[in-house]
């Protein structure tokens, strides 16, 4: 294998005067003597100078922008602004042609909308390569937060057959003829001559069989697929997306909330060291975009100060109840701004009511708990004043919702009786249910959706932008 050094290493070199073999694709080729090189390694690029006047003129017209590259030089400092060093090439090699005619990405900027039909090389953009480094770097960082502390990575389902939100959004899973299969005497479609004998489906969360690891185990997570056939067309859904789901024995919903809180704060400050140089261009890449905006509607920090201001700030905690009161008294809910207006106590909250919390009232981000329980799941503990669980959820700028969560329903007279008023057959639950006549014990957990997260981190618009390949109503290219 030839020896190549990644363009990241040798923009940081000390050395120069060394003999270098790098390789990667072209973005741009100036004046048929500079090349800029990017080989996903950072965002960064590094210069190649062409001696053109003792370059064959045919390989001069292979170097094109998206053509992969193979060049050994002399590393050297760089007189050009921009760089500390360039390679002067001795050797180019092209290791594929890339036709500048039928190239859909041209040196030049691209709508995300246009690119996202062109997802399978929207990577070769600075945009994209910075999303994809810092959602590598978040994704490290949640495996490396709960090993430091002892928790175990536990692998759930994908394939099941419960609907652990009993929200009814599932995918089903079959392998039946969909136009013939087969039927009962009555005239129902018969899953019992299916592949696992029952009706199936994919996963919208991992929870319930992580509260089963957590109560031996104490501690686990999950980070995995989940999937949801809600028919949401908007920036924040997908129908496949990332979860994370820690499931903790012995915590109450005040350990729930500083594990997630401490899990946040963590991550976002890992893409903060690791990735500086690509959060810098997307912070750029921000401002840009809302100079587009009217003045009251940019904000006022940009997006580096916006993670920071994360970190250093507790999140404001309170109770729905209170925050229903803020909402009502509020400016736009007296002024009849909302699309939902706040009518009274009981009813879910929109995303514009915790944009308005997170935003403009607290100007942090906050975590709501003691929802009304008909708005939440069966599984969440109740509180003594029979009206509200011990649920949270953590709401942030820009996004809304990132984390729902709660401690668990763990005394098994109240969790039938809510599964019975719920509608929730319990006899597919058994198993769960056991965990409650077996050993039960206080415990909590949350679910942290992946992307939400990766949308904060770099400051993205839409949820599509911030997954390799989306899933979404009506579409599944690639
Ligand atoms: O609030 P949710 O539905 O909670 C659960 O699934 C629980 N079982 C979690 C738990 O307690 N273990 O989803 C959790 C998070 C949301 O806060 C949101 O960040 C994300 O998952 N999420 C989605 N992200 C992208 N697309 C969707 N369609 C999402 N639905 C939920
Ligand atoms: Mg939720």
């Amino acid at each position: 294998m030839s020896q190549r050094t990644k363009i990241k290493a040798l923009l940081e070199s000390e050395q120069t005067q060394i003999e270098v073999t790098v390789k990667g694709w072209i973005r741009t080729f100036r004046n048929n003597q500079f090349i800029a090189l990017n080989d996903g390694s950072t965002n960064n690029n590094l210069q190649i100078v062409v001696d053109f006047e003792n370059t064959d003129p045919s390989l001069l017209k292979r170097l094109t922008t998206g053509a992969a590259i193979s060049v050994v030089g002399e590393l050297v400092s760089s007189l050009g602004k921009g760089q500390k060093v360039e390679v002067k090439a001795k050797q180019i090699e092209v290791l594929g042609d890339s036709d500048p005619e039928k190239y859909p990405l041209q040196p030049k900027k691209h709508s995300l909308e246009f690119l996202r039909e062109i997802a399978h090389l929207r990577f070769r953009t600075n945009t994209f390569g910075a999303i994809f480094r810092v959602r590598n770097t978040l994704s490290h960082a949640i495996h490396t937060f709960f090993q430091d502390r002892g928790f175990v990575y536990l692998h759930t389902p994908i394939i099941t057959a419960s609907d652990a939100e009993g929200a009814g959004e599932t995918f089903h899973v079959t392998n039946f003829d969909i136009t013939n299969p087969p039927k009962t005497e009555t005239g129902e479609i018969d899953y019992k001559q299916d592949f696992f004998g029952r009706a199936t489906n994919l996963t919208v969360s991992g929870q319930l069989e992580g509260e089963l690891g957590a109560m031996a185990l104490s501690d686990i997570y999950t980070f995995g697929p989940t999937f949801r056939a809600e028919n949401s067309n908007t920036t924040r859904h997908l129908a496949e997306f990332w979860m994370i789901e820690p499931e903790m024995a012995f915590y109450d919903l005040v350990d729930n909330m500083d594990l997630a809180e401490a899990l946040l704060k963590f991550v976002i400050k890992e893409a903060l060291n690791k990735n500086a140089d690509d959060l810098e261009f997307l912070s750029q890449r921000l401002a840009e975009e809302e100079k587009q905006k009217p003045q009251n509607e940019r904000s006022d920090l940009s997006l580096i100060d916006k993670l920071q201001f994360c970190l250093d700030n507790d999140f404001q905690r309170l109770t729905y109840t209170e925050a229903i009161e803020i909402l009502k008294e509020s400016t736009p809910n007296k002024k009849k701004k909302f699309q939902y207006p706040i009518e009274g106590w009981g009813t879910d909250l929109q995303s514009e009511h915790e944009r308005y919390l997170v935003e403009k009232h607290f100007k942090k981000p906050v975590i709501l708990t003691d929802y009304p329980k008909q708005i939440k799941a069966f599984y969440m503990r109740q509180n003594d004043d029979g009206q509200t669980v011990r649920a949270m959820d953590i709401l942030f700028p820009g996004i809304g919702e990132i984390v729902g969560g709660s401690q668990r329903e763990e005394r098994l007279d109240k969790l039938e009786q809510r599964m019975d008023e719920m509608g929730i057959p319990k006899e597919e639950l058994w198993w769960y249910l056991d965990t409650r006549r077996f050993g039960a014990c206080p415990h909590a957990g949350f679910g942290l959706g992946f992307e939400r997260l990766v949308l904060f981190v770099t400051g993205m618009g839409n949820i599509r932008d911030v997954i390799p390949f989306p899933r979404f109503p009506k579409n599944a290219e690639f």
